[in-house]
């Protein structure tokens, strides 16, 4: 058997949860890959709302085991509130796992965090806060703790503590900080029986023939190789990510589903080629609710952009595509598209995105007003909402295998 992958192909927040839950119903395992808890993924069943950070979207399933791999890292006190939380509604926690080989997010890491993003004055990246890209930092310098070595008396990871917050910066010193540090690192204690040897549950499973879904987080543009450096993230959200973040090889990959958002939206700063700065902007906003998960900013908002859907698909080698909110364009008298980007005289490709000089041809195709979000059918659409749709797979150039219209879990049309 293979693994699966679906992952956000724009800035984030393409909706990638909600599908992931409506999927999960056909796999044996859920694993996250990257990122931590600067994730935010919402999935909404009836009137409850579930807002999760680290645990992979596929919690109201009970049957399928939710793993937390190598290649991401968890802040322990976050993903304890979000397994207690969990329980308290009666969701089984057990079957959560998370590999000893993903790092520890300490105390300093977000202190350290803060200080770099106050360092950058007006080139801030607007990151979530939570300490995630030092967390990266220490990983590669090889000075990060992670949960394989909690406990593990050779390794010292007191030692090792001391050593990350010689490299912080003066905000992350002092008894304070090692406190802090010290009570996030029995915290991790606690999660002890959730830790198992990762590689060893990952290649058990597809041994097994286990049918596994691989949950990305972030999205592709804000991947730390291929997204739009330096406002990124600090892991890799793309394909391969799952790869080096699992530890399996990209031939036990099986399909890669990709989730783009009917239009773009980005939270922090850097390059939004597609933006409105008008009220058509500030009409996708409310009308699509777009304020972050984790930090509850206004997300900016634009038009689809094919430019970078192509890029994505490329990136990823995407095997399918999913797109998502497609309700919220519905009163929009016409719907834009990014086509290209020119620089000067010449087209230019995605790496153009951050030019100053950046210019775009926007195609602008007729809107509908009547609401979609009862079409279950895609056939079911206004004849204008499947001439946009028919307008993006000319682009993806990988069939659209479903459209989402509504909040709800239901509210999808094939
Ligand atoms: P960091 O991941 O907190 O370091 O933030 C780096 C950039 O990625 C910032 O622009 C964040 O807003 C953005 N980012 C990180 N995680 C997410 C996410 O889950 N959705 C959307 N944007 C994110
Ligand atoms: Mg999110």
């Amino acid at each position: 058997m293979k693994a699966d992958i679906i992952l956000g192909c724009q800035w984030g927040d393409e909706g990638k949860g909600r599908i992931v839950d409506l999927y999960a119903a056909d796999y044996d395992v859920v694993a996250r890959f990257g990122g931590g808890d600067n994730a935010g993924h919402s999935i909404v069943v009836g009137s409850q709302e579930l807002a999760l950070r680290i645990v992979p979207s596929a919690v109201m399933h009970p049957g399928v085991e939710l793993f937390i791999g190598g290649g991401t890292v968890v802040n322990p006190q976050t993903l304890l509130d979000e397994l207690g939380r969990l329980e308290a509604i009666g969701i089984d926690t057990s079957r959560v796992k998370i590999s000893d080989r993903a790092h520890i997010v300490l105390p300093h890491h977000v202190m350290r965090d803060a200080a770099a993003e106050r360092e950058r004055g007006s080139a801030a990246i607007g990151t979530t806060g939570r300490g995630i890209g030092p967390a990266y930092v220490d990983r590669v310098a090889r000075s990060g703790i992670r949960f394989a070595d909690i406990g593990n008396a050779t390794l010292r990871p007191f030692d090792k503590l001391r050593a990350g917050l010689a490299q912080g910066d003066k905000g992350a010193q002092g008894d304070k900080g090692g406190q802090d540090d010290r009570e996030m690192l029995e915290a991790a204690g606690r999660l002890a029986p959730h830790v198992v040897d990762g590689v060893e549950y990952i290649h058990e499973r597809l041994y097994d023939g286990k049918r596994i879904l691989l949950e990305g987080a972030q999205g592709t543009l804000l991947d730390v190789g291929y997204g739009t450096y330096p406002y990124v993230t600090s892991s890799h959200t793309i394909a391969g990510g799952a790869c080096t973040g699992l530890g399996i090889g990209p031939g036990s990959i099986g399909r890669v589903i990709g989730v783009f958002k009917a239009y773009c939206t980005r939270v922090g700063a850097g390059p939004l080629p597609s933006e409105l700065h008008d009220e058509r902007g500030e009409k996708l906003r409310r009308q699509g609710g777009e304020f972050g998960t984790v930090t509850g900013r206004p997300r900016r908002c634009g038009w689809f952009d094919a430019v970078a859907a192509r890029y994505a698909v490329a990136l990823n080698g995407l095997t399918s595509a999913i797109v998502t909110k497609l309700d919220v364009l519905t009163g929009f008298e016409r719907v834009g598209l990014v086509t290209s980007y020119r620089v000067g005289d010449r087209s230019a490709g995605f790496s153009a995105a951050g030019e100053p000089d950046l210019q775009m041809d926007v195609e602008e195709l007729p809107g509908w007003s009547e609401p979609i979000s009862d079409c279950r059918r895609i056939a079911d659409l206004p004849a204008t909402a499947r001439a946009y749709l028919q307008r993006l797979q000319e682009v993806l150039k990988v069939p659209i295998e479903m459209v989402s219209v509504g909040r709800e879990r239901s509210q999808l049309a094939r």
